[in-house]
């Protein structure tokens, strides 16, 4: 009945991986590229962080059943901290920015925007990648005992 846990693992894995490249991938985006280019390319990288971030949500929970493990309670805090800054701040100003370089407006209000984006930029990373060491710790000492 359904995926099995082998699968739905593997999706896990692959979801949290393009979630976590995104976002890195914004970062340096943001700080190395041409605003022109990199404010409308975000907004449309979106297309794809949304539904991965959802997908990596959902097989976690998926996986943690109804675990009360340390690990998960962890990883779904986290989950909820990454999914909030992400729908209250990280696509507000990604659209915001966007809009901002399509009037040709880059001004004090253009950087101070980018600026909180890069703020909750990082802390979305530092949150991503805590859950991506947790995951692999745990399937790795999993591996090893089965
Ligand atoms: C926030 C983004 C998340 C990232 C980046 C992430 C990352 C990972 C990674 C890399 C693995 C190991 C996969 C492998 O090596 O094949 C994993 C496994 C796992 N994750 Fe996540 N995860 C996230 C969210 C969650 C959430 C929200 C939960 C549930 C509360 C969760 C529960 C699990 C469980 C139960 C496993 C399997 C551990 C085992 O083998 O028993 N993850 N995760």
């Amino acid at each position: 009945m359904g995926m099995s846990r082998v699968v739905v693992l593997r999706v896990h894995l692959v979801a949290a991986s393009l979630a976590l490249l995104l976002v890195l991938g914004f970062q340096i985006a943001t700080l190395t590229g041409d605003p022109a280019v990199v404010k409308r390319g975000i907004v449309l990288a979106l297309v794809v962080l949304v539904p991965a971030l959802a997908a990596t949500g959902a097989t976690g929970m998926r996986l943690a059943g109804s675990s009360r493990a340390p690990f998960v309670v962890r990883k779904r805090r986290r989950m909820i901290a990454i999914a909030a800054i992400g729908v209250l701040v990280l696509v507000p100003c990604a659209v915001t920015l966007d809009r901002f370089v399509a009037a040709g407006y880059l001004g004090g209000w253009f950087h101070a925007v980018q600026y909180v984006e890069l703020i909750a930029g990082l802390v979305n990373v530092v949150l991503l990648g805590l859950n991506f060491r947790d995951g692999v710790a745990v399937t790795r000492r999993r591996k090893k005992w089965n």
